[in-house]
């Protein structure tokens, strides 16, 4: 075996250069994803969990060059769901079984704090957990929707080079970005962040930082995934394709994060027919389908030919139960919180 991959199964710690090595020899590339494969075993267990996502509006002030829900791009249908629809929505995914939901938005002022805790609230009294992800806010507006019972965050840093953030991201601050996953972790939310790969101008150097930062930023669940072109974006000429390495860069983070929760991405089946498939046996135990209803699917369009849209809730919660059993894994019953161990040393906030 490379004493590389090696020393990251049995210590969980690498080196910048020795991420950079890693990553930059493709010949390494399947015993990297067994390796991640063994400790997310170890770890985490055979178990899936399901988080359900409710993609609840498409509407957003921000302009970020990437992404189809950018406030430039005039050639989406935009649409916002009214509280009590998105109430509706969280009442059927609990329906076919879902033990956490996730609420993704655009940046969308609409819902303010209050239309937000009264959404947040319902959702809870269901008895489900709740990750929001739905951009930056002031830490005042992150505490209310913690006292109000949200259990997790999810804000992806995106990259961690702060000259290439601040390039794709126009109007928006690196370092507010990184203060707002700070304060996530300090109100006691479980924490979620990751990056996209593939980003024009990225190097190998740049995603030996980001899984660097997961560590130290103190992590809970990490999402990642190739960023997929949009044509609507200024980034539409952009090359696609990052799969593999997308891949890499989750299972290296698998194998120094042991015991965090990583989603099987819908970017990564999106451009690999078995990608979620490949990535649940690449390291990550977790899969988020889209239980939002109708025809709003199809309007949050991050990027051309997402999976799922013209699909029902039903369908995808079947789809991806027997998808999870085709690999002899199961689907959790539980709510999926991280479960942290003490058989490893790290450094991001320890448990003993
Ligand atoms: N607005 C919130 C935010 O930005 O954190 C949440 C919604 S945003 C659409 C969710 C994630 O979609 C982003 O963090 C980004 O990584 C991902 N995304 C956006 N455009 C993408 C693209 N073209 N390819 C792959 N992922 C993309
Ligand atoms: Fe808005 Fe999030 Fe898309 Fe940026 S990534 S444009 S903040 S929805
Ligand atoms: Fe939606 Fe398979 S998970 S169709």
């Amino acid at each position: 075996m490379n004493e590389l991959i090696k020393k990251a199964e049995e210590t969980h710690n690498l080196s910048k250069e020795e991420l950079v090595t890693l990553l930059k020899d493709d010949s390494l590339n399947q015993e990297i994803f067994h390796a991640a494969n063994r400790v997310r075993h170890k770890y985490v267990g055979d178990e899936v969990h399901l988080r359900g996502l409710i993609e609840f509006s498409n509407i957003c002030k921000q302009n970020c060059l990437y992404c189809g829900l950018r406030r430039d791009n005039d050639q989406i249908t935009r649409y916002r769901l009214e509280i009590d629809k998105a109430i509706d929505f969280a009442e059927k995914a609990n329906s076919y079984g879902y033990k956490t939901l996730v609420l993704q938005s655009g940046e969308d002022s609409f819902y303010t704090v209050d239309k937000m805790k009264h959404l947040i609230g319902k959702i809870k009294s269901l008895d489900l957990a709740l990750t929001l992800s739905i951009g930056e806010k002031a830490r005042e507006e992150y505490e209310e929707y913690r006292k109000a019972g949200a259990d997790r965050y999810l804000l992806r840093i995106e990259t961690t080079d702060k000259k290439l953030y601040e390039q794709l991201n126009p109007g928006m601050s690196f370092d507010n970005r990184v203060k707002c996953l700070k304060e996530i972790k300090e109100l006691g939310y479980e924490l979620g962040t990751g990056c996209m790969v593939g980003l024009p101008g990225q190097s190998i150097e740049f995603l030996a930082d980001d899984i660097l930062f997961f560590k130290e930023i103190g992590a809970d669940m990490i999402g990642i995934g190739p960023f997929i072109p949009n044509h609507n974006t200024p980034l539409k000429d952009t090359e696609s394709g990052a799969f593999e390495m997308s891949l890499k860069v989750m299972a290296l983070t698998r194998l120094l994060l042991p015991d965090i929760n990583i989603p099987a991405t819908t970017a990564m089946e999106t451009l690999n027919l078995k990608g979620r498939l490949i990535a649940l046996q690449s390291g990550a135990n977790v899969a988020m389908p889209n239980v939002t209803e109708g025809e709003y699917r199809k309007y949050y369009e991050l990027y051309q030919g997402k999976i799922c849209v013209n699909d029902t809730p039903a369908h995808c919660r079947s789809c991806i139960t027997g998808q999870i059993n085709s690999i002899g894994r199961t689907v959790s019953e539980e709510y999926g919180f991280r479960k942290k161990s003490c058989s490893y040393d790290y450094n991001s906030g320890g448990c003993c």
